[in-house]
């Protein structure tokens, strides 16, 4: 049977059968079908090709059956009369009630509208596009966000993000947060405690995903993810958690079924006990490939940790000399060759969307060796690094943009061959974006420091919001993209400052 007759015969069933829906227990117990919110999480569509998306849903409400059918279609226009495709998926209890529908055969380069229904009910609409075809020249325009802690703040960025004219969202980790409420807290969180398994991490998602702003995000255009560490527990490293929990590995795979389950990832990225692969590409056009790196999953854990911990700590290399142990790697040996390998030298552009800060980053004056270093980011790996940047250098790479998150501060700078000479060559760009929500330090603790780190061309950590960016084949413009007040969910946004970078000369240049 084809997707579509399959389409029809099960509308027809759902018609004919509306006397023996109506008589199921479940309805009895929960009032009429269409009082049920049935898809109060929203929509959403991901992981865009120049022939195919994923599309994104998740049924809620109460009394579902274990195995629930729902329809799906794609539109080439907003009313849906020219219908691309359609079919069907089964949402079951064990996945969370989730939907990775995988539309294929698909024109490039074009937008489309997607919807679902079922037990009765239809979706809101959503919008999405396909990347274009390989071999043709296109623009892209999109943004980066992170670290959207809920109960710290509202998602007025996100409600101005979709109004943005946007092709795509890259959304660089912290999706959620494993804490409880704290004294910050300025709306409220479900449950108590710490996030550890399953059923709490879905109700986390769930927390935010009710966020009107952050569902018509969503809705509005497809989005690239990664994770960084708060959607598993704080500074985890592999397989290693903070409090050096025993049963971490229950604890990562619980945590990452709940991410496939939420986001928009296809069916094949669907986890295998504590695994599940983010690492990824995707080109765009002549214009540009994205690489999607995962910089928690197969990292060695952090060194030098303070007593009878896991997770991060500030040290220097006199206290902690491991620090330089060429061994160690943030990405995985495994992942690292993968990038080494796939760098692209025909297009102008190579944007790496990853997890945190790259740039060296020092609370100190760095001379002789007496800088600090942050054991959780790149700077605790910075042999890791060497090697990525001595993999741009051999291949000669252009165009390399690295896109991170974590930090809570927005941070552009110059990616240095080597950040202890400041004659050393700039080798690519980083446009590293603020939180949406998540808190910082004082901007006092961040001016004090800056001169220690020369490359950094701006940093602010008092900004709450995103970057947004205008890629051509000649040159990238970014607008640091900051809302008034995170504590409001109607607050308005402004640009505050405006970088360039040109494709054939590395560097951020304010304009
Ligand atoms: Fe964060």
């Amino acid at each position: 049977m084809s997707v579509a007759t399959r389409f029809a015969a099960r509308r027809t069933l759902l018609l004919r059968g509306g006397a023996a829906l109506i008589a199921a227990p479940w309805l009895l117990s929960s009032g009429r079908a269409a009082d049920l919110p049935r898809f109060a999480l929203g929509i959403a569509s991901g992981q865009p090709r120049a022939d195919g998306v994923v599309l994104w849903t998740r049924l809620t409400g109460p009394a579902l059956p274990d195995s629930v059918p729902v329809q799906w279609e794609i539109a080439r226009d907003e009313g849906f009369r020219e219908i691309a495709a359609r079919g069907e998926e089964l949402a079951e209890a064990a996945w969370a009630h989730s939907v990775h529908a995988e539309p294929a055969g698909l024109a490039p380069n074009r937008w489309y509208w997607y919807r679902f229904r079922a037990l009765g009910q239809q979706s809101p609409v959503g919008r999405t596009r396909t990347a274009p075809a390989a071999d043709s020249a296109s623009a892209l325009n999109f943004a980066i966000a992170s670290c959207q802690r809920f109960d710290v703040g509202h998602y007025a960025a996100w409600r101005h993000m979709a109004a943005e004219e946007l092709d795509l969202v890259m959304f660089l980790g912290d999706y959620i947060y494993e804490y409880p409420s704290g004294k910050n807290s300025v709306r409220p969180l479900e449950g108590t405690g710490i996030v550890r398994t399953l059923e709490q991490y879905r109700a986390r998602y769930a927390t935010h995903k009710s966020d009107p702003a952050l569902q018509a995000a969503h809705a509005r255009v497809p989005w690239l993810l990664v994770w960084d560490d708060h959607e598993v527990g704080n500074d985890y490293a592999n397989l290693q958690g903070q409090e050096l929990e025993p049963d971490f590995r229950a604890q990562r795979a619980a945590a990452y079924q709940a991410y496939w389950e939420h986001l928009p990832f296809p069916k094949a990225a669907r986890p295998r006990g504590p695994d599940m692969r983010i690492t990824g590409r995707l080109d765009w056009g002549t214009l540009a490939r994205i690489h999607l790196l995962d910089d928690r999953q197969y990292r060695d854990t952090q060194v030098c940790p303070k007593p009878n911990r896991g997770g991060s700590n500030t040290v220097t290399l006199k206290s902690c000399p491991e620090l330089l142990d060429p061994k160690r790697t943030l990405l995985g040996l495994e992942q690292e060759r993968w990038l080494a390998d796939g760098w692209d030298t025909a297009r102008p552009w190579n944007l790496v969307a990853q997890q945190t800060l790259m740039a060296r980053f020092s609370w100190t004056d760095a001379a002789n060796g007496a800088g600090t270093y942050w054991t959780d980011g790149w700077d605790g790996y910075a042999p890791a690094r060497q090697r990525l940047f001595d993999s741009i250098v051999q291949r000669k790479v252009g165009g390399v943009v690295v896109l991170g998150g974590d930090v809570h501060s927005n941070y552009i700078a110059d990616l240095k061959r080597d950040f202890d000479d400041p004659a050393s060559p700039t080798i690519a760009t980083e446009y590293c974006g603020t939180s949406i929500t998540s808190l910082s330090f004082p901007q006092s603790r961040i001016d004090a420091v800056l001169g220690f780190n020369p490359h950094l061309r701006y940093g602010r950590s008092d900004q709450r919001g995103y970057m947004r960016f205008a890629l051509d084949a000649k040159q990238l413009q970014a607008q640091v993209r900051v809302v008034d007040n995170a504590l409001d969910p109607a607050s308005g946004i402004a640009t505050a400052a405006r970088f360039t970078t040109e494709a054939s000369r590395p560097g951020a240049v304010a304009t």
